[in-house]
């Protein structure tokens, strides 16, 4: 493996000794008076309480988010900046809960509050604006809001979480047939396929590959952005009959030029096409269970000829360097999704090798909360 930093194994022992005497002054309520008195030291303490509360407010800072982008507080501000007292009767709100709100999206660094009072888009909130998707993942955040309401009875395994049926092909083909879903979740998979293509095609480099196939590709986004690259690539989706319908259109639409060719199947009761030298798996694995992944992975290996190129592009868990994008965010989210999880690059290299892989790769990504890749091939 090239990478180990995905890696799921403990860190050493050394480690661990040499700072639990900090966190055990850290614990001592006398000690902590004492170190925040002093010239220096009291800059650490401060920040390390700061980080604190941050994790204490997280939900409030969230719940906020969400009234800005669901009274469309941005998007009003992108023609100037405006004052409590003008948005308050376009967002149906009083001026003090305007006010309120203005001054919440300012202190997150979403807004910036002038000097009249005004408030103006900040780059943080204008780059929001510009992120394909984040809307959108924002909007579905209720869903796994209540889920979440309960924590331990969820960890518990007590509760019914409603995001397993926003995205019902977690529970096999049959889930995902009605059409208005399926429209809803492939579209938000779509809109936020944008940087983790990007992300995969910076750390992947496909000019040796000669036929791609994007097994559970959705509607073709991922294939979209790597045609753009790879202008002669023959490229192959693969995924549910109601959800690759139309993509082919969809995608000669975009302008995708290259050899095309769409496959309607279920990964859990059909074989997957032969033919490519490559196939890629962008954000399918974290959907599902380890008996799912194992079967995949077999069924992928299969079909690959000898030498050929597996790709595995999601957010990974930081495994022995927990990550808080991943393993405090898409590790709940996909829990909630209850066949989900979110792996490490180790976990899902050691998979890959239980199927028959070899030349395995743990690339970890630029953005952990977008994506990081593990590659591997099928021995010679
Ligand atoms: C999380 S989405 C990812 C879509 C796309 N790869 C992306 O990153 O935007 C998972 C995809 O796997 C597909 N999928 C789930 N179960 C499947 C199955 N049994 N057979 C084929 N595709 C499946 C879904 O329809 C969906 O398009």
């Amino acid at each position: 493996m090239a990478d180990t930093r995905l890696d799921g194994t403990q860190p050493s022992g050394m480690k661990n000794r040499g700072s639990g005497w900090l966190v055990r002054l850290a614990g001592s309520t006398r000690v902590h008076r004492m170190m925040a008195r002093v010239p220096g030291i009291k800059y650490l303490v401060r920040a390390e309480g700061r980080a604190l509360f941050d994790i204490l407010a997280g939900f409030v800072h969230s719940q906020a988010l969400l009234a800005i982008v669901e009274l469309d507080v941005l998007n009003l501000l992108q023609d100037g900046p405006m004052s409590a007292e003008n948005l308050a009767p376009k967002c149906k709100l009083t001026v003090d809960r305007m006010q309120l709100l203005l001054q919440s999206a300012a202190s997150l660094g979403l807004l910036k509050r002038r000097r009249d009072g005004r408030f103006a888009l900040s780059v943080r909130g204008a780059a929001f604006l510009t992120v394909p998707g984040l809307e959108a993942m924002v909007r579905h955040h209720p869903v796994l809001y209540r889920d979440l309401a309960d924590p331990v009875a969820f960890l518990r395994g007590e509760t019914s979480p409603e995001l397993a049926q926003f995205w019902p092909y977690v529970f096999g083909a049959g889930g995902a047939t009605d059409t208005a879903v399926t429209a809803l979740y492939s579209g938000l998979m779509a809109d936020s396929q944008g940087l983790v293509a990007e992300d995969t095609l910076q750390l992947v480099d496909l000019s040796g590959v000669k036929r791609l196939l994007d097994v559970g590709g959705g509607t073709g986004a991922f294939l979209m952005a790597v045609a753009q690259k790879y202008p002669s690539l023959n490229i192959g989706l693969f995924d549910l009959p109601v959800v690759v319908e139309g993509a082919g259109v969809h995608m000669a639409r975009a302008g995708v030029t290259n050899p095309l060719t769409i496959h309607s199947g279920s990964f859990r009761d059909d074989p997957l096409p032969t033919g490519s030298d490559a196939i890629s798996l962008i954000r399918v694995l974290y959907d599902h269970a380890d008996a799912t992944v194992t079967k995949l992975l077999q069924a992928v290996f299969i079909a690959l000829p000898p030498g050929g190129l597996l790709i595995v592009s999601e957010p990974m868990s930081g495994g022995a360097a927990p990550d808080r994008a991943t393993d405090s965010y898409f590790a709940f989210y996909t829990a909630a999704m209850q066949t989900g999880r979110t792996r490490s690059g180790a976990e899902i290299a050691g998979l890959m090798a239980d199927a028959g892989f070899a030349d395995i790769a743990v690339i970890k990504g630029f953005r952990s909360f977008v994506t990081s890749v593990v590659t591997a091939r099928r021995p010679k």
